[in-house]
């Protein structure tokens, strides 16, 4: 399973880039929100140029013909951008449309496998299940993982499956062990999943036996 960062934040983004296991960054309008003094097409340009990975960049159009021009237009502006599109029926239009001409697209909010075989159906290049959104509900989102993990393998469907909506640790994993191919995470839960309190607790006690050594 590849990583990605879920964050329009450069600063975050800068920093887990020098981890070397970041294989791409997905945003969303909320995440581009957040981010003050900057256009969305000039920040999508900077991640592109920082991280040399896929890079989603949304769309806001609700109508097809609205999202396909906001494809085509997000595709100009970099070769590493891939179009998010929402899971409506419009936007299956968008993605069959866009497909067409070579552009990719990552079909986002998707919470039932059969969503996503629609969606891969109409030629998306990716599709991301939003499991912690389900799990708010009382749904156990990971099952969704499995569910269109199955269900591609099965049907040798090629289009990627991107664990979204991480809200823990344990949903790595949970998403690695499920048949995601990709997980994108937020900056905080990627800063978590590097720690282990044995790691520090056994670095404390290799630093406190050196200092015992005889010279
Ligand atoms: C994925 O591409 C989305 O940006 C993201 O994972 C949404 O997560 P949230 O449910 O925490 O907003």
């Amino acid at each position: 399973m590849k990583i990605y960062i879920d964050s329009a934040n450069i600063d975050h983004i800068k920093e887990v880039h020098t981890l070397g296991f970041i294989d791409g960054v997905t945003t969303n309008p909320s995440l581009v929100a957040k981010e003050k003094n900057i256009s969305f097409h000039d920040r999508l340009v900077e991640i592109c140029e920082l991280v040399d990975r896929p890079v989603s960049g949304e769309v806001i159009s609700l109508e097809a013909e609205g999202m396909i021009e906001e494809g085509r237009k997000l595709n100009e502006l970099h070769d590493q951008i891939v179009v998010k599109i929402p899971m409506t029926k419009a936007g299956l239009q968008a993605v069959s449309v866009l497909n067409r001409e070579g552009i990719k697209t990552n079909v986002t909010l998707v919470f039932s496998a059969t969503q996503a075989l629609l969606a891969a159906r109409a030629g998306a290049t990716y599709v991301s299940p939003f499991i912690g959104r389900l799990d708010d509900i009382g749904v156990t989102g990971i099952d969704l993982i499995k569910e269109i993990s199955v269900m591609f393998n099965e049907h040798e469907i090629a289009t990627e499956i991107i664990a979204a909506s991480i809200r823990h640790v344990e949903h790595v994993k949970l998403a690695a062990l499920s048949g995601a191919n990709i997980a994108t995470i937020p900056y905080d839960i990627i800063m978590k999943s590097m720690n282990h309190p044995l790691t520090d607790r056994g670095i404390e006690k290799f630093l406190a036996d050196w200092d015992t050594r005889e010279a």
